[in-house]
């Protein structure tokens, strides 16, 4: 698998304009990448109009925070695949630790959001993640065997070919969040791809397995080099153009060498 895949989900932090003067650094650097770094952002939805004229002409790809599973209907408060396939995303993130959480989703809804991505031609970037209680348990294969197979159920390799995944390990995640290990979070990953490979056997080893949980600039190496990690999923670091500029340069640096 040659692609690393870089992105960020900005959570509810950035206003339009702000979002808009991020977009606007990033494309400066992602013009400097090479092709190898498929990068892509994800701005909250009221930013997405306006965010999409700004990657237009570059290489950045875009994608949504979520999305119901419906096309229209009653469910106030709501964004449909069909509303969000209007403004042309390349992605969709689905099942965020902080959705399950606060939100109580369940892998079966996500599994229904992932196949309404699917046929609007979206990617499903779906996260999965144990929590800190399952771990301390010695459950977290069991935990992560089971969300994937939930959230994946019934789709056909052409399919899947499309989906994203990322560990986030929900103990890692964010302010009170303690970044992982490397040789933890690599051997999960081998623990994913064998369970992606038992489930899709020919398309298996094809799925990109992102990392995600308080990457910052002293772990994204040890992370993106342990075998089965295919990309990096950054929160903080990256919505600091200062710090992702030096991780993304560095990264490039590292994966040329
Ligand atoms: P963090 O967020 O990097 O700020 O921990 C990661 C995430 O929630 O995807």
């Amino acid at each position: 698998m040659s692609k690393i895949w870089v992105g960020t989900n900005w959570k509810m932090t950035k206003t339009i304009a702000e979002g808009i003067s991020y977009t606007k650094e990033l494309k400066q650097i992602a013009n400097e990448l090479t092709s190898t770094i498929e990068l892509f952002i994800i701005p909250s939805h009221t930013a997405l109009v306006d965010i999409k004229k700004e990657v237009s002409d570059s290489r950045i790809k875009l994608g949504a925070q979520n999305m119901h599973w419906e096309d229209t209907g009653a469910y106030t408060g709501e964004i449909s695949p069909k509303m969000l396939d209007e403004i042309g995303l390349d992605l969709v993130e689905l099942g965020h630790s902080e959705r399950r959480q606060y939100y109580n989703e369940t892998d079966a809804e996500i599994n229904k959001k992932v196949r309404a991505a699917l046929k609007y031609g979206m990617k499903p970037l779906v996260c999965i993640g144990e929590n800190i209680d399952q771990k301390n348990n010695e459950i977290s294969q069991e935990v992560l065997a089971a969300q994937l197979k939930v959230c994946l159920k019934g789709l056909s390799g052409d399919q899947v070919k499309q989906v994203l995944v990322a560990y986030e390990p929900v103990w890692a995640i964010g302010e009170n969040g303690i970044p992982a290990d490397a040789e933890y979070v690599g051997e999960i990953h081998t623990f994913l791809r064998r369970t992606l490979i038992e489930m899709y056997p020919n398309i298996g080893h094809e799925i990109p397995l992102l990392y995600g949980g308080s990457v910052n600039l002293d772990n994204f190496l040890p992370y993106i080099d342990q075998k089965d990690v295919n990309g990096l999923f950054v929160g903080r670091t990256a919505w600091n153009m200062e710090t992702f500029t030096i991780l993304l340069k560095e990264l490039e640096k590292h994966i040329s060498e």
